[in-house]
Parts: C-alpha cells; structure tokens; sequence
C-alpha cells in the first residue's frame, strides 16, 4: 500500500474533528475497530461545556474545572482548552451541528439564543446541547463531512494492534492492523499516527461505555514506550438505569442540571447531608454518595426524581432518555427513575502536551485516550467533547506545521505469524474477560483499600502471564487484541491506584482517607 499521509485511530470527536482539520491539506487515513459510529461519542448526552454570553465567564468556568479536579489539573491546560471553547462551538456550528434554541422559533440570525443547560460542579448554564443526544448529533455530522472530503479514507473494521516504531523507539512510522473481513493483519505506514481509540471504562464490570472502550490506544502506546498519566482517576458515573437488561444506560447528569432529585426509597432527598450543592455536587462526590448509602441500607439502587417536570419539558427536553425508560415499563413523568453508579470515563492515559504530542516522535493522542492535564482528579461534565475538539485542532496544527508529507513508503517489518496456530480455545478469553472486570469492579471500584487493590495486582499478574502466552501462541482476534490491551490497562490502573497514598478526586481509599497537602501527577514511566 501507497503512502497514506496520517493516520487516525479512531472516529470519535476526536479523530474526526483531527481528520477534517487536516484534511484540506494532507490525506488522511481514519481507522475504526468496527463501524465508524463506534466510541462514546454518539453516546454523549448532557452536551458540550463553553463560555458563551455576558453572565458568564472563562474565569469561572476555569476555576469550576479546577475545583472538579481537586488539586491536580494543570492549570495552564485549563485556560489554555476554556479559551477555545467559542472556537469548538463555532466550528462544530459551522460544519452543520445544530444545537437547541432557548426559542425553537427565534433563530440567532434573529436575535435568538442558545439553550444552555446546566451539570454538576458547573457554577453557571453553559452546556451546548441537542437535546439529549448531542453527542449523536455531533457524531453524525463530522462523519457526514468526512465521508465526503475527497482526503479522507474511513477503513472500518480494522482493529489496530500495535504501533510501529523504529529501532531505538523514538518515532512512531506506522501500526499493524487486524481486517476483521479477511483475519489478516497488515502493517499500514503514516506520516503522523493519531491515537483517538477512547478511554478504558470495559475494565470495569459496569459501566456506561460502549464495548469499543478497552483502553487499545493506552495500551499500545504503553508497550511502544510512552509515558501515561494518573490512570487511577476513573470516573464513575453516578446514574445508570438500574434495570438488569439496560446495560448501564445513562441517565444524564443534565435532569439534575434541571432540577431532578436523588433521593433514598424512602423518598428522603439525601444529596444535601453530602454537599452544599446537594445534587449538583461535583460527581465523584455524588457517585461516592450513592455507593455509601446503598451500602449502610442494604439497598439496590437509588431514585431520580423528575416527576415533578412537565411531560411537555420531558419529551422536548430529554427524548432520548424518557423513550429507553418506557421501554422498560418506566415512565418517568410517574415514577422515580432508579439508577446506580458505573464506570464512565478514564481521565487518565497517555501523557501529551497541548499539541497532542506525546513522548514519541510522530505519535499523537488525543481525546479520552490522552492525559493532558486538563481534568486532574476528577473531569468536570461536559468537559470531554471540548477537550477532544482542542487537541484534535492543537496536533492536527503541529502535524501540518511540522511533519513532512511522507512519499516514499518504508520498509515496515511484516507481521509475523509464523509461531502461531488457530485456537480451539476461546473459553479462555472470554473467562479472563469476565474475571478481570468483575475483580476490577470488586477491588477498584469507587471505594479502595491497600489490601484490596494488592489482591487485583496479583491476579492481574496472573491473568497477564496467561494472555500473554495465550496471546504468542495462537493468531490474533478482536477479543484476543482487546483482552491483551485491557489486561495492561488494568495493571497501569492498579499500580497507579497503589502509588497513590492519599485520597483525592475519584481515588478514595479507607487506607489513606487524608488528602495530600501538594498535589501530584502520578506518571508511569514504561523501560525503554
Ligand atoms: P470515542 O468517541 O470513544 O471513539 C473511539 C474510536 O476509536 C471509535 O471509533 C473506536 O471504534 C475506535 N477504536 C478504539 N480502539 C481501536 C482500535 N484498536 N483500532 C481501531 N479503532 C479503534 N462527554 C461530554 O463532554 N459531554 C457529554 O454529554 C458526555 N456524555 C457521555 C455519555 C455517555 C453514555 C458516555 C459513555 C460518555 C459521555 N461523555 C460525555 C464522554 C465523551 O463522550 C467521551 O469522552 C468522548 O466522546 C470520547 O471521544 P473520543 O473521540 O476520544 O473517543
Ligand atoms: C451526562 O450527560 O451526564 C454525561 C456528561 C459527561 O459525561 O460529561
């Protein structure tokens, strides 16, 4: 195969905001592991955070992050993502998003405004919304465009394994594929490699991700020898439908934005005994809050409560929530919706700089799979989708600014599969995949202990000697690929959670409740 300019790993907000900035001056390869609607991010709900009109301010929207993030952001990273917030916001607009009016009938031309809703630990409405699937919205019309730019090549079903660096391991020229249609994996080149892959929330039992979020572009950047960053702080999301066939569906942190109440089935309203901004307290406080009262009650689940909206603001408002609950008999204009926390967002992984860089030449990663510094130890909502527009536009800036286009094709080393045979044995991944997201949820969940997360580190041990024999000695499939990558994940996870001896943000542990006067980064550094 030809040269194919840059590669993007990934068709999320992130890698398809990276390719369309690229594309008018560069080819651009985008890869995804299955259909090019695959990631989180036609999942998102709640919106897109940016500072737009007179009653608010950057300022304040940088130091509601900074206190989400307990200590830990960076907070030139902070300034540096909050001042490109009207930017994200124009350009989405102006490739085609169309967010909700205040007045469906007053457009802006008229005179009319954006609706701006409102999440926890924001202290203003400043969440850009499509009602309550804006990232499905958003997704929808970036890939809309890509399919359409002459410059952009979508491969989909192709899972990327490994990336290919050269000998000394200081520049990344390309990454070995899976084709998912033929079983062969090919070695494709790049002028620049993007890792946008997602975060890493399938480590854990429950979560609210899809099945693509198995932490591939963490740990393939991992094992090519780049630094990752604080991937103890995994986000749990407070509300979940509880409901045994939902599969975790997300009850958007926007009902409370609008009023909606957590309460205990007793009807008791219990957010406030827990924070001054009750429901609306940052989320690691809200989702620790529901995990202890479940706890001390013995009970399932807890309850939103929206029944005192309107059917009218229910329907216009959260569509798409108010449907997936009536599919389960659940009609939220009448009855509490009863929700529980799960696994949501990695705000840790692959350590960058604000242009994506990381610390291999050539190789970028942005989105959930990067560490930029931006949500320290806990991510305010809504700040993702900003954060992926950002450093989609800071490294397709560096690349464009930096990187020749590649003519010449290298010589990549072939993929070797002369060492390995087709398996007859398939229980094994598919028993290591359920052990390890059930001890991950069981003994790095919401609530640590030193004992605890020394027992997930053995039987991580454990599983990842089997993996990796498993993993040398038959040829590869997605699963296979994906257990390998969230074995790793699980262990960067694990060892940051141990090195970390306080509590702070989304890593609470009972061995070291206190919290640290000096706030510091935890960074992995693999041997290279
Ligand atoms: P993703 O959108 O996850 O895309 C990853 C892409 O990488 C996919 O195309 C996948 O197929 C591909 N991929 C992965 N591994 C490989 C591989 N090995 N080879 C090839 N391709 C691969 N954030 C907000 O800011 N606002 C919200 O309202 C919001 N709501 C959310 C609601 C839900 C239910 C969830 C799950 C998340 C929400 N988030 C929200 C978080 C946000 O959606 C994500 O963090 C963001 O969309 C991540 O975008 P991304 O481009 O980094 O990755
Ligand atoms: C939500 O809508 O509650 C999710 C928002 C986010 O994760 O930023």
């Amino acid at each position: 195969m030809g040269d194919l300019g840059a590669l993007v790993i990934g068709s999320g907000a992130a890698g398809l905001t990276a390719a369309l900035l690229l594309a008018d001056t560069r080819p651009v390869t985008i890869l995804s592991k299955v259909d090019a609607k695959s990631g989180a991010t036609p999942w998102a709900q709640g919106g897109i955070a940016a500072v737009s009109h007179e009653r608010d301010t950057p300022e304040d929207h940088v130091s509601d992050t900074l206190a989400a993030g307990a200590g830990l952001c960076h907070e030139h990273v902070v300034r540096h993502t909050v001042m490109q917030g009207a930017w994200a916001i124009d350009q989405l607009i102006e490739w085609g998003v169309q967010f909700d009016l205040r007045d469906s009938s007053r457009d802006v031309e008229d005179g009319g405004e954006y609706h701006l809703t409102r999440e926890g630990g924001h202290s203003a409405r400043r969440v850009f919304h499509v009602a309550d699937s804006t990232g499905a919205a958003i997704a929808s019309t970036l890939m809309q465009r890509a399919h359409h730019h002459p410059n952009i090549h979508v491969l989909e079903n192709r899972v990327a394994i490994d990336l290919i660096v050269d000998k000394d391991r200081s520049t990344c020229v390309g990454v070995y594929v899976l084709n998912r249609a033929s079983g062969l994996v090919e070695a494709l080149e790049g002028s620049a490699v993007i890792l946008a892959s997602g975060g890493a929330s399938k480590v854990y039992l429950y979560t609210s991700n899809p099945d693509t979020a198995t932490g591939d572009g963490i740990a393939m950047a991992w094992r090519a020898g780049c630094a990752v960053a604080n991937m103890e702080f995994n986000q749990f999301h407070p509300t979940c439908l509880y409901h045994p066939h939902a599969k975790s569906f997300l009850i958007s942190e926007a009902m409370r934005g609008e009023g909606g109440i957590l309460r205990l089935p007793s009807g008791e309203a219990f957010m406030g005994r827990f924070h001054d901004a009750a429901d609306l307290a940052p989320r690691d406080v809200v989702a620790r809050a529901i995990d202890h009262e479940m706890k001390r009650l013995g009970i399932d689940c807890v309850y939103l409560d929206v029944t005192h909206f309107s059917r009218e603001l229910l329907t216009r408002r959260f569509p798409n929530i108010a449907a997936r609950c009536a599919e389960f008999g659940i009609d939220i204009a009448q009855a509490p919706i009863p929700v529980v926390p799960a696994a949501h967002y990695s705000c840790g992984g692959v350590r960058t700089d604000l242009q994506g860089r990381t610390s291999i030449a050539g190789l970028y990663a942005i989105g959930e799979t990067a560490a930029t510094g931006l949500h320290g130890a806990n991510r305010l909502a809504s700040n993702s989708l900003l954060e992926c527009m950002v450093f989609a536009r800071g490294a397709a800036t560096h690349i464009l600014a930096s990187t020749p286009e590649r003519s010449k094709v290298t010589d990549l080393p072939a993929w070797d599969e002369s060492r390995v045979i087709d398996t007859d044995e398939k229980i094994v991944v598919s028993h290591n995949w359920d052990e390890l997201r059930r001890f991950m949820w069981d003994y790095v969940g919401i609530v640590r202990t030193t004992p605890r997360l020394t027992r997930a580190l053995h039987r991580i041990d454990l599983l990842r000697r089997e993996i990796h024999e498993f993993y040398s000695s038959y040829r590869v499939d997605a699963d296979l690929i994906e257990l390998r990558n969230l074995v790793d994940v699980a262990e960067l996870i694990v060892r940051s959670a141990l090195r970390r001896e306080e509590s702070r943000g989304l890593h609470y542990t009972l061995s070291y409740p206190q919290t640290s006067e000096t706030a510091e980064d935890t960074l992995l550094l693999p041997n290279r």
